[in-house]
């Protein structure tokens, strides 16, 4: 293999950049030209791409966001669309690529890999955490260390004003955002998609602590959560509770910015080596992730078609903790 490209789509995630930049190393590091596609597969149906260097990752190791900025493609998700990006990169003699980014990317890519061969290895870069074949996914650490220190600001003025808040973290179909913050945030309870904990649970839960003499409560709610959002669940406790003096905070695109944490950059290193690796040595249709520190490759039709189960014994957690 002599020439791959690197571009992220989707949702961007903390520590995108680490990882183009391990990509690019990487593959320079082993005699292989780089292209940098920009705005993900949009930027491929155009020909937005251009070669990179070394020093074209420079000083991004720290840095949120995607240098190589990141798109939601509708064009791609056409056999037209696919078309005209195979023909970009057949032009410029690229034969293999390493996508980075959540199950939209991969369903995108899959079908780019089933229609036309290309060796594509997927790399998890998501806030989420959603995707079966990797125990983590780049990016999930930092928004979850940016939610939990909201939510510690928020304890503040819930504990000194005697308030119930629920806080909405992100989370388009998964709770582990909101799982990881309940406890590593204290709160009273965590409300995801993946479980059955209704707003009589919630209700239920306030009355207890009402009861036990408890002055303010924190309640996560994923945003993918089935019970409504937080605004819409806290409306339905009010009107049962109307004495409780409840606030809602939703999060929202905070989550997804800022300086990647030491995980997310070191496992978005090793995940760009074993991307780039894994191409050299015939890996194709893949996903590469990291499955008890350990890298493994999982291919996209497990990794798009599985859900990621959420481990009970944490959300139990959440309950005997806040007793
Ligand atoms: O998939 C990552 C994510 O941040 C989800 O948690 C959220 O639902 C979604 O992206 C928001 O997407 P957008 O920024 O396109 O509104």
């Amino acid at each position: 293999m002599k020439s791959i490209a690197v571009f992220t789509s989707g949702g961007d995630a903390p520590g995108m950049n680490a990882c183009v930049r391990s990509v690019v190393r990487n593959a320079l590091y082993l005699g292989i030209d780089v292209y940098g596609v920009k705005y993900g597969y949009n930027g491929m149906i155009e020909g937005d791409i251009y070669k990179m260097k070394s020093y074209s990752v420079s000083n991004i190791i720290q840095r949120g966001g995607t240098i190589l900025k990141s798109a939601r493609s509708k064009g791609f998700m056409t056999p037209e669309g696919r078309k005209k990006a195979f023909e970009q990169l057949q032009k410029r003699g690229i034969e293999g690529l390493v996508a980075i980014g959540g199950d939209g990317t991969f369903t995108g890519a899959n079908l780019f890999y089933e229609e036309y061969g290309l060796p594509v290895i997927g790399i998890p870069g998501t806030i989420d955490n959603d995707l079966f074949g990797s125990d983590y996914t780049i990016g999930f650490d930092t928004a979850v260390n940016t939610a939990l220190s909201a939510i510690d600001s928020i304890r503040d003025t819930a504990n000194s004003h005697d308030r119930v808040f629920f806080i909405e973290v992100m989370g388009r179909n998964s709770g582990y955002i909101a799982i990881q913050c309940g406890i590593g945030g204290g709160a009273e309870m965590v409300m995801v998609p993946e479980t059955a904990t209704t707003v009589d649970d919630v209700i239920q839960n306030l009355k207890e602590g009402r009861d036990k003499d408890k002055t303010s409560s924190i309640i996560v709610v994923a945003e993918g959560e089935v019970h409504g959002n937080a605004h819409e669940i806290a409306d339905k406790v009010l009107s049962e509770l109307p004495e409780l003096d409840i606030r809602v905070s939703t999060l929202g695109h905070v989550q997804r910015g800022g300086t990647p944490t030491a995980f997310d950059r070191i496992l978005a290193s090793r995940l760009g080596m074993a991307a780039v690796e894994g191409l050299v040595n015939g890996k194709k249709g893949m996903m590469v992730g990291i499955v008890d520190n350990q890298i493994q490759y999982t291919s996209f039709k497990i990794a798009i078609s599985k859900s990621k189960p959420i481990d009970e014994d944490m959300l139990r957690m959440v309950k005997i903790l806040s007793i």
